[in-house]
């Protein structure tokens, strides 16, 4: 590691970057002073020249780490034969990434619905649970984030900016949503206990489907651990749960995997480890390999679209497509799902070590290498510890860590420290971050 780069942006190089990005660049999801130019692997260099380990994936898209060898490979043979095809003619890419998808998916998923951006995905999946269902109404999380178009936005409400967009007359564009009391078993929005509760919020979702609608349900969308929303993990026994309700209300159940699937929550799909059979799956981020992809795979009974009703130019990408079966083979060739299933367990393990002589640490929880660390300022009432928060991040680039901050109810307020490594990560990085982590952790806490 280089963190000790005595001169800051000695040639001027960072502060030009600076200047002609705010010239030129709207920043419509926050604006961090700080430019990334180069990275490998788990390891990344900003403008100034610092060296930071990332634990984020580079906000988990890049789920093999920074320019992984074999998926430049796989981008230069795809540049050697073809570098687009529009999405009207068959191509190979395209067709074989899908092929794969739906080999590896659970249950009846075999057809792939290609998007741009996750949000365009989870477009793409109501567009298909309206047309089959003929419902417009959907069921919802109260802390959901499912995207931020127009569409998505109505089902996504995280962040007080957004709220503030739909009061301002955004809100004409919304779908309807039938919004239902969030799972979290750290913050029970029902006040009741984990293991004593028979999962009430999951009833909720049962009330929504028979009563809540206007027009008809068209669907039950959830994510199995929900990111933006805290970092927190469906219950056991609460997607099953939710699953038979939408069974039973002839509607899909519809699982935002955009930042769980693809080894991030342990197996491929996050799905699996519910051991549940969706009618849909959403991808995103990881998706194309680094490059921009999402996708929608479904059962052949939610795979019904009229013509021109949906659709991306670049949708299903040849380029992005390699990039992404590249990735997925590597995957499932170095069992990566263990590898993600292995360091999560052993990084939680030692971040709940930390914990115990923390007075910040509130809770601790993950799935394979999806995982929340809760900061509060007393363990008890369990206020949230923002202002800690955001010294807690900052103290971590000091040492040369990028983590990532999140909910538990607003994104841009966070108390949720997060850490989402590259599923290919060695045991060594995994315990360097731990590492790193607990010292930033320390330095904060000595100044409280
Ligand atoms: C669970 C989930 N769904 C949807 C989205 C929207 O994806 P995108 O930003 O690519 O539109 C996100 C993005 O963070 C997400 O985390």
């Amino acid at each position: 590691m280089n963190h000790d780069t005595p001169e800051r942006d000695p040639d001027g190089a960072a502060q030009r970057l600076r200047d002609d990005s705010d010239a030129h660049v709207i920043k419509c999801m926050g604006d961090v002073d700080m430019g990334l130019v180069e990275g490998e692997g788990v390891r990344v260099r900003d403008a100034d020249g610092n060296e930071y380990l990332d634990a984020i994936s580079a906000e988990w898209v890049l789920n093999l780490g920074f320019r992984h060898p074999e998926i430049r490979q796989a981008m230069e043979e795809q540049f050697g034969k073809i570098d687009y095809v529009s999405p009207v003619f068959e191509d190979e890419a395209r067709t074989a990434y899908a092929k794969k998808l739906a080999e590896l998916a659970p249950g009846a998923l075999s057809k792939v619905l290609y998007g741009l951006s996750g949000a365009a995905a989870v477009e793409g999946a109501m567009h298909l649970a309206m047309r089959t269902t003929g419902g417009t109404d959907f069921v919802c999380l109260d802390a959901a984030f499912h995207g931020r178009t127009f569409a998505t936005i109505g089902l996504t409400y995280v962040n007080p900016g957004m709220v503030e967009g739909s009061n301002k007359g955004l809100d004409r564009y919304l779908p309807r949503q039938m919004r239902v009391p969030n799972y979290n078993c750290y913050r029970c929005p029902l006040k009741l206990e984990p293991g004593s509760c028979d999962l009430a919020c999951a009833d909720h979702v049962d009330w929504a489907l028979d009563k809540g609608h206007l027009n008809g349900p068209a669907g039950v969308i959830v994510e199995p651990f929900q990111a933006n929303g805290g970092m927190v993990p469906a219950p056991d026994g609460y997607l099953e749960r939710v699953h038979e309700m939408a069974k039973a209300h002839d509607v899909p159940l519809i699982v935002d995997e955009i930042q769980g699937a693809l080894c991030r929550c342990g197996p491929m799909y996050a799905s699996e480890r519910a051991g549940i059979e969706p009618e849909m799956i959403i991808l995103g981020k990881a998706l194309g390999g680094g490059l921009p992809l999402s996708a929608t795979i479904t059962t052949p009974e939610y795979s019904e679209l009229l013509p021109w009703e949906y659709g991306f130019t670049q949708a299903g990408n040849p380029m992005a497509c390699a990039a992404g079966l590249a990735m997925v083979e590597i995957m499932v060739r170095d069992d990566l799902p263990e590898n993600s299933e292995r360091l999560g367990n052993l990084m939680v393990s030692e971040l709940e070590k930390i914990q115990q002589d923390s007075s910040l640490i509130g809770d601790v929880r993950g799935q394979g290498l999806m995982i929340g660390v809760e900061l509060v300022r007393d363990r008890e009432t369990k206020e949230p510890a923002f202002e800690e928060t955001d010294k807690l991040m900052a103290a971590c680039l000091e040492h040369g860590l990028m983590i990532g901050k999140t909910g538990p109810v607003f994104g841009s307020n966070g108390n949720v420290a997060k850490f989402k490594p590259a599923v290919n990560c060695t045991e060594e990085d995994a315990m360097e971050m731990v590492e790193l982590f607990g010292r930033a952790l320390r330095d904060v806490e000595a100044t409280l």
